[in-house]
């Protein structure tokens, strides 16, 4: 079956939102990616799930690389924009600069990076695949940083959010549950490979 774009089932995910810059026959563009995942950590592999019409599919392909800047929950403008407009038809960094916001330049790639974004990876693409009608660009993160001050905005059916922290079980919870596992425990068997 399909779960299509904007299906109440489709929007009970949160996710990040992943500001997509990137540099290529297009020029200098930036796209909001909701399908913004870490896969790795050693390398740290961040992915970005995106529709293969988009210029910035257009421009990775061309170029290998890519800048990941997750929006901050003051940038919901920039996630607005970069997600509202294609970079066929627009110069959005240009737009955004003059909205006020500022970009800087990537120390390892020919890509501009959002100043004030919760995290800034700097990524050449380690591989493409096509998963349905998205295409997956892998990237390979070569430098990162992250601004403490800033946090991640959430994306979920179709809104901004912020993140909000709730209490973890408490430990007589936790010791309850421990409990009720050690009656399930299962017995190791010789073949499995234990972590
Ligand atoms: C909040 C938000 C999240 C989005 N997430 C995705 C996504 O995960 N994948 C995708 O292909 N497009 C996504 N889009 C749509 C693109 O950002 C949009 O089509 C954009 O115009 C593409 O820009 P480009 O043509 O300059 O690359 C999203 C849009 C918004 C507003």
């Amino acid at each position: 079956m399909d779960l299509p774009w904007g299906d109440p089932r489709s929007n009970k995910f949160a996710t990040s939102i992943g500001l997509v810059t990137s540099n290529g026959p297009h020029g200098h563009d930036i796209m909001a990616c909701e399908w913004t995942h870490h896969l790795s950590y050693r390398p740290g592999l961040i992915a970005v799930s995106l529709g293969p019409t988009k210029t910035t599919v257009k421009n990775i392909r061309a170029s290998k690389e890519f800048g990941i800047n997750l929006c901050a929950t003051d940038q919901t403008i920039i996630a607005s924009v970069a997600g509202g407009y294609s970079g066929r038809d627009y110069d959005k960094i240009n737009v955004l600069k003059e909205i006020g916001f500022q970009f800087f330049q990537a120390d390892n790639i020919d890509v501009l990076m959002v100043k004030g974004a919760s995290l800034n990876a700097e990524c050449k693409l380690f591989k493409e695949v096509t998963f349905g009608d998205h295409v997956m660009l892998i990237g390979e993160v070569l430098e990162a940083t992250h601004n403490p001050e800033k946090e991640s905005l959430i994306y979920n059916n179709g809104k901004y959010w912020s993140l909000q922290s709730i209490e973890k079980p408490n430990e007589e919870t936790r010791q309850s549950i421990k409990d009720i596992l050690n009656k399930y425990k299962k017995t190791p068997n010789d073949n499995d490979e234990i972590r």
